[in-house]
């Protein structure tokens, strides 16, 4: 048989299912929709979870597709072994209450041995503990039953993905790669089977035969309709069929494999493929994660891509790479996979920027760091231990940015264990006090300490030059700063920015050669711009001439949400007036905070209007023009001041066009347009007459619908399934069908049209959120008038107050006592309680959560002997401390006093004997 390509193997196995009548329906993106919980999309069945559970309507009920995965919990073996990949394609066909066992094991081996070439006799196959009928189908479908073995929960129970969703019992397909693929023993032995470590059996398919939907809480809830969801990684079913030893030399990788080969100048060997391996995963993973739009950044998923670049370098450094290489490679692996994902080809730009300025951040720490590593683990080894402090750990991690897995598999290399508790504590602490400390420290450096001027270079550009004018250490001024103090560098000019007008301070490095400063912060005091930071390595004097180097991302968040803000403070006051007055202001890279006067809050027409505002002025790209102007000249442009803001004899003005003049000392776009979007995301009130509004700008808006339109997807799949599970066939009119975008298109479409798309958007999610609230309250309502109406006619109700009858030959009275019941509920108990039978005297009480209720009614006979059941409520009601009346043959009442319900209703059964029997005048 002729040797399937990657590419061939995808298509036979989609056009099988094609053929089997399967929709075919495409990757969806590595973010996954409608799922906070979940970080990446891992399988293919994740884009489909709401169809298993039943949570939304149903297009198809079989489908097949190709999705792309990625999977980073045994990332430390990844490159490692013959078949871990962090990215991979996982092939899958689904059933969604359509065809269950029989027919997916049918598809599964008829697909792999007359489609995909595998050979039959080589097929062993695992089934789920007692899951005896998927045993007997395959040995229906010819398979012996030595070849059939059952695993227990850990290996053949899948799912779900996420905290919660459908999950299920699996049977899966190994390949018998012959004995002598087995570990020593197994070889030796020739008795191992599937389920063991060694390469022997490999698994190339799974199905899952959902039949559970796993609670947040842990709990297994049978599915309405089961269901099937198979996963067979490509890259694996390749391997076999390619018949290579690993993944990594399957066709369309081991071409990857070349390009690091050429772009290395280093051949592929026994002893170097680990570091090739890593490097031709890690690029794969990365490329497609951030062209999904799953950026590298400090926490979330960004900070799992961070990690895989960050190990990416540091293997490429066994292949000699010492500067930036990854981004090098983007274009020739686009080339693999263009055809079949688009989108890579056409973000090739901004993937190969992000990639690079990612490759450089880190590249700046990374000899200081592994140098570091390296004293750490002798001192530790010196004092006979063999585990990796948490503290030591946690000091690479914050001073030179490596990652704390990355870490532990360095020191594991080494042979020491890794304090991961330790770790965590580590970072727990740091979490809560180091801002305290960090300001505290700050204050007391600064206080008395006057400086020279520095000059600003940072307008223009990120990084430059400048000599050390001052330096301090422990709130003294020092002639030298040595490696592992922290204290504050002053410079004659900079291009860090320093903490002002609302902008949080640059952070990053100020360097010469292998001497090393981290700037954590930077802050001005009277005209000396300070950085504060740590000496990484080396010394550093007065006098001394260094590189500085900004953050750059960073700078740029900075920059859109400055801007952004002016251009607020443009529309409010077009839109509101002139005595909008600014009373505060934060710019930071996450989001921009701007607190103004004016008095009352903003309606939702308005918060819209000022939306659409800012956004139209960023879709006119005005120009940003600055200029140093004598205070009274900038006065006369109109230029809006900061109140309370004290200003110099010169003074810097931000104009964008008509939109916006200021005094302003920040960093901003060269054009209105590169801030992309705005989006108001609260608006608030700081204390009297003052309102507040919070928003993001350019690349934050493209998160926060991301986010937003998850969380939603998530609440009206919930919502659906406990209205189907309350209220069944009576609920179908309230489910919700929703139609919201994915996180590529979110993307997609506010890059083409980021003004109305993020007034879609926002209407979008505002008018889901009610309609979520109003199908809350209306299958509550429903839920209620459900019970009630199953309460009524209840029949072992019904039988059980009969049971309570005290007979007093002219009447019956019947009595009883429930929870929470509404006087309603009642009534309609009592109206089907008398058509059983005459002369009948119904007492009844609920005792609710505040309350209680009592509802008597009688047979129409029985007020002309002397029953009247207004007066009986009007006394029970004051033994509950309440009120109540009505008329003879039908009163209601209730009271606080609910602990005296039993009381009340048992007075007023004694009351009505007396009356009945006669006893009682
Ligand atoms: N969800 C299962 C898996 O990932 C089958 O697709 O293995």
């Amino acid at each position: 048989m002729k040797r399937q390509s990657v590419s061939e193997i995808r298509e036979i196995f989609l056009n099988y299912f094609k053929d089997k009548a399967h929709s075919v329906v495409s990757s969806s993106s590595l973010l996954p929709a409608g799922d906070p919980t979940l970080l990446f999309t891992t399988a293919g069945m994740v884009q489909f979870k709401p169809f298993f559970t039943g949570a939304v309507e149903l297009p198809y009920t079989r489908a097949t597709s190709c999705q792309k995965c990625l999977r980073t919990t045994d990332l430390e073996v990844v490159g490692r072994t013959e078949r871990h990949c962090t990215f991979f394609e996982m092939l899958g066909n689904f059933s969604f209450g359509d065809y269950f066992k029989e027919e997916a094991i049918e598809y599964a081996l008829d697909c792999s041995v007359n489609h995909l070439g595998f050979d039959k006799e080589k097929i062993w196959v695992t089934v789920y503990t007692d899951d005896d009928e998927a045993e007997k189908i395959w040995l229906g479908k010819g398979i012996p039953k030595e070849r059939i073995t059952r695993l227990g929960k850990k290996d053949n129970f899948w799912g779900p993905a996420g905290d919660s969703g459908a999950c299920g019992p699996c049977s899966e397909l190994y390949l018998d790669r012959g004995v002598e693929k087995g570990g020593p023993d197994c070889a030796k032995s020739g008795t191992c089977k599937p389920g063991c470590d060694c390469d022997r059996f490999l698994e190339f398919w799974n199905i899952v035969f959902n039949q559970f939907n796993q609670d947040t809480e842990g709990n297994l809830h049978p599915l309405k309709q089961t269901g099937i969801d198979t996963g067979s990684g490509l890259e694996r079913v390749a391997l076999l069929l390619q018949g290579v030893d690993s993944v990594y030399d399957t066709d369309e990788l081991r071409k990857i494999i070349s390009f690091f080969e050429e772009l290395s100048g280093i051949t592929y060997s026994q002893e170097n493929k680990t570091a090739f391996r890593v490097v031709t995963d890690h690029i794969r993973s990365v490329l497609f994660s951030i062209s999904d739009g799953i950026y590298p950044d400090r926490t979330g998923r960004g900070y799992v891509i961070r990690r895989l670049i960050r190990r990416a370098t540091l293997f490429g450094r066994k292949l000699n790479f010492k500067e930036p290489f990854l981004y090098k490679l983007v274009d020739q692996v686009i080339e693999i996979y263009k055809v079949r994902y688009p989108e890579l080809a056409k973000n090739s730009a901004s993937l190969k920027k992000t990639i690079l300025a990612e490759e450089e951040l880190f590249l700046k720490t990374l000899e200081l760091g592994l140098e570091k590593i390296e004293a750490l683990v002798q001192k530790t080894k010196s004092s006979g231990k063999t585990l990796f402090s948490g503290a030591d750990a946690f000091l690479l991690y914050g001073t030179y940015g490596f990652p704390a897995e990355m870490t532990e598999e360095i020191v594991a290399e080494q042979g020491l264990d890794f304090d991961k508790t330790g770790f965590q504590e580590e970072l727990e602490k740091d979490r809560q006090f180091s801002r305290e400390s960090w300001k505290a420290n700050k204050i007391s450096l600064m206080t008395g300490q006057s400086a020279d001027k520095t000059e600003f270079l940072g307008y223009d550009s990120v990084s430059g030059k400048g000599n050390i004018a001052h330096l301090f250490y422990e709130n003294r001024s020092v002639p030298s700063l040595k490696e592992g103090q922290s204290g504050a560098v002053v410079l004659n000019q900079t291009p860090f920015y320093p903490e002002g007008g609302g902008q949080v301070g640059d952070i990053g490095f100020l360097r010469q050669g292998k001497n090393v400063f981290k700037v954590l912060d930077t802050q001005k005091e009277n005209d000396s711009i300070i950085h504060f930071g740590e000496v990484l390595s080396g010394e550093f004097t007065t006098g001394q001439e260094l590189d500085a180097e900004v953050e750059q991302t960073r700078r740029e968040r900075l920059r859109f949400h400055h801007s952004g803000t002016h251009l607020l403070n443009g529309a409010l006051r077009n839109l509101l007036g002139d005595h909008v007055l600014q009373k505060g202001s934060i710019v930071s890279p996450e989001y921009l905070r701007f607190d103004f006067s004016h008095s009352s809050a903003l309606t939702n027409e308005e918060i819209r209007k000022i939306e659409s505002w800012v956004n139209e002025s960023i879709r006119k790209d005005f120009l940003v023009e600055t200029k140093e102007l004598a205070i009274d000249e900038a006065k006369k442009t109109g230029a809006v001041a900061t109140f309370g803001e004290k200003y110099g004899e010169k003074v810097r003005v931000v104009q964008m066009g008509d939109a916006s003049v200021e005094f302003c000392g920040g960093t901003h776009v060269s054009h209105t347009g590169e801030i992309g979007y705005f989006f108001i995301k609260k608006e608030s009130s700081p204390g009297a007459g003052n309102r507040r509004i919070e928003g993001v700008c350019g690349p934050a808006v493209i998160e926060t619908f991301q986010n937003r339109f998850a969380e939603l997807t998530e609440a009206v799949q919930n919502l659906n399934l406990k209205i189907k599970s309350e209220l069944g066939e009576e609920g179908k009119n309230l489910l919700i069908t929703l139609k919201v975008p994915g996180p590529d298109e979110i993307r997609e479409t506010l890059e083409k049209d980021g003004a109305t798309a993020v007034t879609f958007f926002r209407d979008l999610s505002e008018s889901i959120d009610l309609q979520v609230e109003e199908t809350t309250s209306l299958s509550l309502k429903a839920k209620k008038s459900l019970e009630s109406r199953d309460f009524e006619n209840n029949s072992a109700v019904i039988e059980k107050v009969f049971s309570s009858a005290v007979d007093t030959g002219a009447a019956k009275i019947l009595f009883a006592i429930f929870e929470d019941k509404d006087p309603n509920s009642l009534k309609g108990l009592s109206d089907n309680l008398k058509v059983r039978e005459k002369n009948l005297l119904v007492i009844l009480g609920s005792r609710n959560a505040d309350n209680a209720s009592v509802v008597i009614t009688c047979s129409s006979e029985l007020t002309s002997k002397g029953i009247h059941c207004g007066n009986l409520v009007k006394a029970a009601c004051e033994t509950l401390g309440g009120k109540g009346g009505g008329k003879p043959d039908m009163a209601q009442g209730g009271g606080k006093e609910k602990q005296n319900l039993d009381s009340a209703i048992q007075s007023a059964v004694d009351e009505a004997k007396q009356i009945l029997t006669g006893e009682r005048v």
